[in-house]
């Protein structure tokens, strides 16, 4: 996948002013798979949710839920099978303007031939946006993320927490208004991943962007969303739509260590452990109808 997939942000043709306060509208989004010796894998049964302008969600589910066919579906890397997904009023035919993504294996989504500014630079070029400009930018995103000191490096020089910084200033640079983020953290070590999460959350609350997080660990949703999307096994469907009352500011220690903090964590845990099992709303709703 290039990086003009993955990257489409704000422009020269910037978005049309929205009108709600809803970013992003998934109305009742499904996705069927139909591979060759592989017919008929449904993924998404049915997804029927909004993420507020300026909201942080995050998304949980059993491995192989449908989390990253969900990603895509919203990033307009994939076709839904039926429903739609709305960004800012607009239905989501292929990449969106305004929307940036941020995936697992920055390994392999940061080129190692170019050195960090050039990586950060690429989609900013491919957009237009000219060279004094594109600098500025850089800079910037650089700064953000406390890596200015690495411009000139190739990826392979950094750490891979500083990679995935990289990787957070590529997508920021752009100034997105979305930000998708697959499991960003899972390669990296835990003290790092604790530095990442802040990162996050910062630049989440000074850029205003919207952001829709997907992880498989339990403490990192409830961390950073403000609301936690619990997925049912494949095929997939809403759990539950947790909110996230922890106090706004938010530190590794203090919020870590809030009852409320634990209380939502087990409710979450608890959620994930009937997943597996194969508890699904739908078919207990099914049962209460007598179907
Ligand atoms: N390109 C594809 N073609 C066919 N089937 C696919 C494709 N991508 C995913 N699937 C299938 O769809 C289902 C959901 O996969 P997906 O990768 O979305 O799950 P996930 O929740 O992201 O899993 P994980 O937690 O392991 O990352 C799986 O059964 C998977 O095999
Ligand atoms: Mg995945």
């Amino acid at each position: 996948m290039s990086i003009t997939t993955m990257l489409s942000g704000r422009g020269a043709q910037a978005p049309a002013a929205p009108k709600t306060d809803v970013a992003l509208d998934l109305r009742n989004v499904q996705k069927t798979y139909d591979t060759p010796g592989r017919p008929h894998v449904e993924a998404i049964r049915n997804l029927d949710f909004q993420v507020r302008r300026g909201e942080l969600v995050c998304v949980v589910g059993p491995s192989g839920a449908g989390k990253t066919t969900l990603l895509r579906s919203i990033a307009g890397l994939l076709d839904v099978t039926a429903g739609e997904v709305v960004l800012d009023g607009t239905t989501v035919t292929g990449p969106p303007e305004g929307m940036a993504v941020v995936f697992q294996e920055y390994g392999r989504s940061l080129f190692p031939w170019m050195t960090v500014r050039q990586n950060i630079e690429l989609p900013l070029k491919e957009k237009g946006i000219p060279k004094a400009e594109r600098r500025e930018k850089v800079d910037r995103a650089l700064e953000e993320v406390s890596l200015s000191e690495a411009a000139e490096q190739h990826p392979w020089q950094l750490s891979g927490g500083m990679q995935q910084r990289v990787a957070i200033a590529r997508a920021i640079a752009f100034e997105p208004t979305v930000l998708l983020m697959d499991e960003p953290f899972a390669a990296v070590d835990a003290q790092t991943r604790a530095e990442l999460e802040d990162l996050v959350r910062s630049l989440w609350k000074h850029l205003g962007v919207t952001v829709l997080f997907v992880t498989h660990d339990i403490d990192e949703a409830v961390y950073l969303g403000e609301r936690v999307i619990v997925l049912s096994n494949r095929p997939t469907v809403l759990m539950e739509d947790v909110k996230v009352d922890l106090p706004p500011e938010r530190d590794q220690l203090t919020t870590r260590s809030d009852p409320r903090f634990g209380e939502l964590r087990g409710h979450v845990y608890e959620l994930i452990q009937r997943a597996k099992r194969g508890e699904r709303p739908d078919e207990t709703a099914a049962v209460d109808k007598g179907v």
